[in-house]
């Protein structure tokens, strides 16, 4: 057998753009077009840059796990996050990453996160008392209501219809972010409204983080509350973390944590509404496992419910894809991949690859009971190896105890298309409005 490598295959553009026209053009298609023609390692340019798809599951654990120090986030998300979140976990690396992620762990492990779960099903209890039988309600606006109001409460200890800054933050920070749009590739500097808006907003929420942090740090450390602030307050009073990363973490939480549940919740809801069998047969698992409401103890135990976000989440995984880059010379499959080149890692064409998923575009939770049959990196919706998403507990315990909530009061009917156009911004979102319309049982 040849010992001989050569760099990935893949379609050459015009020059200068590159592949950037087609890849604008529907980014989805493209890297499916890019596995079929070309191989699931396959090299593409947009603007002059190298970059290479990796949409095959053990190049995938390669990149994630088995070499991870071989890759590193990329100069282009840390210099383009680095106002907002440069010495936060998602963006820092190296050393200050490591030390990060070990001191910040614990405060999602599951206990912790344990006592979050009654805010979460109050905060669901909320959203739900306000329906009734026939309405018809907007799926994305009320799970990104929902979840920002859980968020208010676990993150940072406030409510949310309160201090309007938590979620105007957000929006500023995912507007200026929106990948769809090109003003998310003209400089910070420029005085764009968006820019302008992104500057004020995020200087607002910094002095909010910080004038929250001064108050508790004026209370006796058993008077504080659970919420993530005044645990990151302890590690900075620990000299574990410095004051810029716990601010810097908490604007992390917000930007990482916030709209990637609430599309988790929207799309799982779109599916259960395709699907009224599977809503019944969770209704009859809540009621068999919860004695009332939902509380932490019965999460777990909600199994069915754990396949069928599992499903959701393969189907329309709310981070469609992300970066890499190589910082030296490494091989993947055979193919020889320079140090510098951009590496992109498309759930989407992965968890939708026939290679490792029968009918790939059928809703089937079942794929995820039992034994897996697909390898474990043809599923990532969480990302994987030591950089996997710090948040995802916390984003399953929540997607659980909402749904748990609004099934036990309703079935639904889909009252929008079935196929909603998607959009590829920071992350996949609906580009019209998903709609279901309430049936008491
Ligand atoms: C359904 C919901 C969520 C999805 C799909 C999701 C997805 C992801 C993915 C794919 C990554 C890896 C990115 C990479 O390796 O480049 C990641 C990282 C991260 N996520 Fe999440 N996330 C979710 C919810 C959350 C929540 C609720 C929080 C916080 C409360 C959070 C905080 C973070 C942080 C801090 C990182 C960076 C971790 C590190 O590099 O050490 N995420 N997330």
């Amino acid at each position: 057998m040849s010992t001989e490598v050569s760099y990935p295959p893949g379609p050459r553009g015009l020059p200068v753009i590159g592949n950037t026209v087609e890849l604008s053009r529907d980014i989805f298609a493209f890297f499916e077009e890019l596995r079929d023609e070309y191989g699931r390692i396959a090299s593409y340019e947009v603007f002059g840059t190298d970059s290479c798809m990796v949409a095959h599951p053990d190049a995938i654990q390669q990149v994630l796990l088995d070499d991870h120090e071989a890759f590193e986030k990329g100069e282009v998300l840390t210099r383009n996050l680095a106002d907002a979140m440069g010495e936060g976990l998602f963006v820092s690396g190296g050393e200050q990453w490591q030390s990060q992620r070990t001191q910040v762990q614990p405060a999602f492990y599951r206990d912790r996160l344990n006592t979050y779960v009654s805010e979460m099903r109050a905060t669901a209890e909320e959203t739900v008392k306000q329906w009734h039988n026939g309405r018809v309600v907007d799926v994305n606006d009320t799970m990104t209501a929902t979840t920002m109001d859980v968020l208010g409460r676990t993150l940072f200890g406030v409510d949310v219809t309160e201090n309007p800054i938590v979620s105007e933050a957000s929006d500023a920070i995912l507007a200026r972010f929106d990948t769809s749009r090109f003003w998310s590739f003209l400089p910070d500097r420029l005085p764009t409204p968006t820019n302008r808006r992104y500057r004020q907003k995020l200087d607002e929420l910094q002095q909010f983080v910080d004038t929250l942090a001064q108050q508790r740090r004026q209370q006796q450390p058993e008077n504080r509350g659970d919420d993530l602030l005044s645990i990151l307050v302890g590690f900075v009073e620990a000299s574990d973390l410095t004051v810029e990363e716990f601010r810097d973490n908490m604007v992390t939480f917000l930007f990482a944590g916030h709209e990637t549940t609430a599309l988790g919740l929207t799309y799982t809801l779109l599916c259960l509404a395709q699907h009224p069998d599977e809503q019944a047969t969770l209704r009859s698992e809540v009621d068999s496992v919860c004695d009332g409401s939902v509380t932490a103890g019965d999460l777990p135990e909600l199994e069915r419910m754990e396949h069928v976000i599992d499903e959701a989440l393969r189907l329309y995984p709310p981070v469609y894809m992300f970066f890499r880059e190589a910082t030296r010379d490494v091989t993947l499959q055979g193919y020889d991949i320079p140090a510098g080149t951009t590496l992109v890692l498309p759930q989407w064409a992965v968890h939708r690859d026939p290679e490792w998923w029968e009918d790939p575009g059928a809703f089937r939770p079942d794929r995820f009971a039992g034994e897996s049959d697909h390898p474990e990196y043809a599923y990532f919706p969480f990302g994987g190896g030591p950089r996997h998403c710090i948040g995802m507990r916390f984003a399953r315990m929540e997607m659980k105890t909402v749904l748990a909530t609004i099934i036990s009061e309703y079935s639904f009917e889909l009252a929008s298309d079935p196929e909603p156009d998607l959009i590829a911004s920071t992350n996949l979102k609906p580009d019209e409005p998903i709609k279901i319309e309430l049936q008491e049982w």
